[in-house]
């Protein structure tokens, strides 16, 4: 998985620099190429020399080679590298990224970089647990950086806790892992729905619910990750869609949410349909803003097209839909119901009773239910890591 691949490794002043030898000597084992970017401070406890040799390339750590001022390019090693590993990580380099402080070669390449950010912290069980430091942590995970969680043991300050910068091995092994992984969807497209829609009563109002995309947005990322042709509709929502595969679409109301599924539906392999689409909209707009007249106002509504069931008449032996069900109540069977009426393959089911799940949040609780009568719970989870758990399942079903 790692042959060929071209990895800029950063290395900064924590005593774990010397496990980066390792870790250099195993990549390269791997078939990797390296470039190793090195801060002042690693510089002062792995010697360059030791770091060129492994990597049979010289070690960049300043703008500028002292010796000819040959100017080195942090914006080329953006372009080059497949994958940037901050090996060890500590919690000032940690702070910097996370706050663009751009005063060394390390960050400079970091905040210049194209390719997906490993970043592996080593630091004092203390340090790692203070609140500024998970906070930039956070920081950095919302910026889509993987973080490789530091493991327990014995730590330098003869301390024992979790800051431990974690194995070479452990680090190659995860970086295998993505790299397989982001291979799992390559060449497939897929259309996922997300937000919700807006049904216009007048120029001013609209009758809609409180999905914000997050849920949808975070399987269109995954996807992307691993290598899919994403297409997403989305609602009108705040969020923005990062990964470069993914082409977002946008609508306003479930009749053009409709349109735009169905056509693109047909060259699609598998459909997520995420958006929480409004089930009925106004029989009229009213061009003017409807004034009030101290009277009942009684709205008469018109069923809106059912996307997912018509999604599911069209789909092929060769198509994967998958629906999701926002219950309130009698969860488990309004969601087989769904599953069978829209003929859906997969059905996960959010519910409104489980606190942290649904809606708006960053997390989501979820079942997964088949049409073959499977039925797996997952615990209260990041959405992200819910999205990476319903894309893990849809692809251990369809082996
Ligand atoms: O966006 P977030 O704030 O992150 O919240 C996520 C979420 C709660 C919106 C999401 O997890 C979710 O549950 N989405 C589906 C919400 C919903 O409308 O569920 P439903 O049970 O009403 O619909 C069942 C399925 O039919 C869904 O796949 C829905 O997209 C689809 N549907 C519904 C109506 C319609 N007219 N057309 C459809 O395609």
């Amino acid at each position: 998985m790692l042959n060929g691949k071209k990895i800029v490794l950063g290395i900064t002043g924590s005593i774990a620099a010397y496990k980066a030898a390792f870790l250099c000597r195993l990549l390269i084992k791997k078939g990797a190429e390296v470039q190793v970017v090195i801060t002042p401070a690693g510089k002062e406890f792995i010697t360059p020399v030791t770091l060129s040799t492994l990597t049979n390339k010289p070690v960049v750590s300043a703008f500028f080679a002292a010796n000819d001022g040959t100017w080195h390019s942090h914006v080329d090693m953006g372009l080059w590298a497949d994958v940037m590993l901050i090996a060890p990580a500590t919690a000032a380099t940690i702070g910097k990224m996370a706050n663009g402080i751009a005063d060394n070669m390390l960050i400079t390449t970091y905040l210049s970089m194209k390719a997906p950010v490993f970043v592996a912290p080593a630091m004092d069980l203390d340090m790692y647990a203070h609140p500024s430091t998970q906070a930039n942590l956070e920081k950095l995970k919302s910026y889509g950086n993987h973080i490789i969680e530091p493991a327990s043991g014995f730590l330098a300050s003869s301390l024992e806790g979790k800051g431990r910068m974690e194995e070479p091995e452990a680090i190659v092994a995860y970086l295998e892992t993505f790299f397989e992984k982001n291979q799992q969807l390559s060449k497939k497209k897929i259309l996922i729905t997300a937000g919700p829609t807006y049904e216009k009563l007048d120029p001013v109002r609209y009758i809609s619910n409180y999905s914000s995309g997050k849920m949808g947005f975070a399987l269109a990322e995954v996807c992307a990750e691993r290598g899919a042709e994403v297409f997403l509709l989305s609602g009108p929502v705040q969020l923005q869609a990062k990964h470069q595969g993914i082409k977002r679409i946008d609508v306003e109301s479930a009749v053009e949410m409709y349109q735009a599924a169905t056509r693109l539906f047909p060259s699609m392999d598998a459909g997520i349909l995420c958006a929480a689409v409004a089930d009925y909209r106004p029989a009229s707009f009213a061009e003017k803003k409807i004034k009030r007249n101290g009277e009942a106002l009684h709205l008469e509504l018109l069923p809106n097209p059912d996307i997912a069931a018509s999604l599911g008449k069209m789909k092929t032996q060769a198509q994967v839909l998958v629906g999701f069900a926002l219950e309130t109540d009698n969860e488990m069977q309004n969601a087989k119901n769904k599953l069978q009426k829209k003929n859906l393959d997969f059905i996960v089911l959010n519910s409104l009773q489980d606190a942290g799940a649904g809606f708006k949040g960053d997390t989501n609780k979820i079942s997964i239910l088949t049409a073959q009568g499977e039925k797996v719970d997952f615990p209260l989870k990041s959405k992200k890591a819910v999205a990476e758990d319903i894309i893990d399942f849809i692809l251990s079903h369809n082996e």
